[in-house]
């Protein structure tokens, strides 16, 4: 109902977007905050994402978040691109600084956020990682950056998780950081004194909901944190399993909600409403 024809566009280019909570979201906090913008998701074939990147430019955009499977590939339609994001090798927010385009990444900064706004300390901590994807990526790249003390990422395919480790090994001293492969008896051995465990492999989501990374619910101790970034189901199996054993849990719409955040005060200035935050956690 705000928009008017000084309203300035703000958008999303993935495929697909047609579940994004963004637009949910940052329009809920325009309104909220009386901001003249407006966000609009945009499903974009392969073969058009330059087109659509110009088009940003021509609608002279306040600026957009990039999806999947666009989050690599957009780097080089952008002007310039955020030392941060160049490290993790993805963008997920541009802005649109006087029709130059910037890109940044605050998929890892929204998990930190994340961690922060539930006040667990993860300074000089031990973090086990499952799964090596992009979301992996960002994560590990973020706290290794942020002052974590150890770093251990288990992955299926070992290969991927070795990239993420030599990316960390090149750009961050100080923190020690290993692969191992998802198998139970090597996560056995490192959880044990892991502090923060964080799922970012698709086991648990949506039909594969009985689904857990951890198959004997018993090596998950009392004093691990247990991140998962599925949101849908809010409640994976790996949480279910962790609450029993006594954890404290997160789950992904924390940092959905982080990274969004980040995003809206790059684009506005301004922080994003708790009002809001609130709303969409207990949505
Ligand atoms: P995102 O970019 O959202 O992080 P992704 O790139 O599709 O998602 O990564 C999914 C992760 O889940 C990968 O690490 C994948 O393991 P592989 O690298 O071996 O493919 C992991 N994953 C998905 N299904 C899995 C399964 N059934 N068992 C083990 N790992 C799985």
């Amino acid at each position: 109902m705000h928009i008017k024809g000084s309203t300035r566009l703000i958008s999303l280019l993935g495929d697909p977007v047609n579940h994004s909570l963004s637009p949910y979201m940052h329009n809920l906090s325009f309104e909220n905050l009386g901001l003249d913008y407006a966000y609009m998701a945009f499903e974009i074939k392969k073969e058009k994402i330059k087109d659509a990147v110009d088009a940003m430019k021509t609608l002279n955009v306040r600026g957009f978040n990039v999806t999947m499977p666009y989050k690599e590939k957009i780097i080089d339609l952008l002007d310039e691109v955020d030392n941060q994001a160049k490290i993790i090798g993805s963008v997920n927010t541009v802005l649109n600084s006087k029709g130059k385009l910037l890109g940044y990444n605050t998929d890892g900064k929204g998990f930190v956020k994340a961690l922060e706004e539930k006040k667990i300390d993860f300074k000089l901590k031990k973090v086990l990682i499952l799964g090596s994807g992009g979301a992996a990526k960002s994560i590990a790249i973020q706290l290794a950056l942020e002052g974590v003390k150890e770093i251990i990422i288990a992955n299926r395919t070992i290969e991927k998780a070795n990239i993420i480790v030599n990316i960390i090994k090149e750009h961050v001293k100080d923190v020690k950081i290993n692969s191992i492969n998802l198998n139970e008896n090597k996560l056995k051995s490192e959880i044990i004194n892991t502090d923060i465990l964080v799922n970012t492999t698709s086991i648990g989501m949506r039909e594969g909901f009985l689904d857990s990374p951890i198959k004997e619910t018993k090596i998950l101790h009392k004093d691990l944190f247990v991140a998962d970034i599925i949101y849908k189901p809010q409640k994976t199996k790996l949480l279910s399993q962790a609450q029993e054993r006594g954890c404290n849990t997160m789950n992904g719409l924390n940092m959905l909600i982080f990274q969004g955040a980040l995003a809206f005060k790059i684009w506005t200035g301004k922080d994003m409403p708790n009002e809001v935050i609130d709303k969409i956690l207990n949505k």
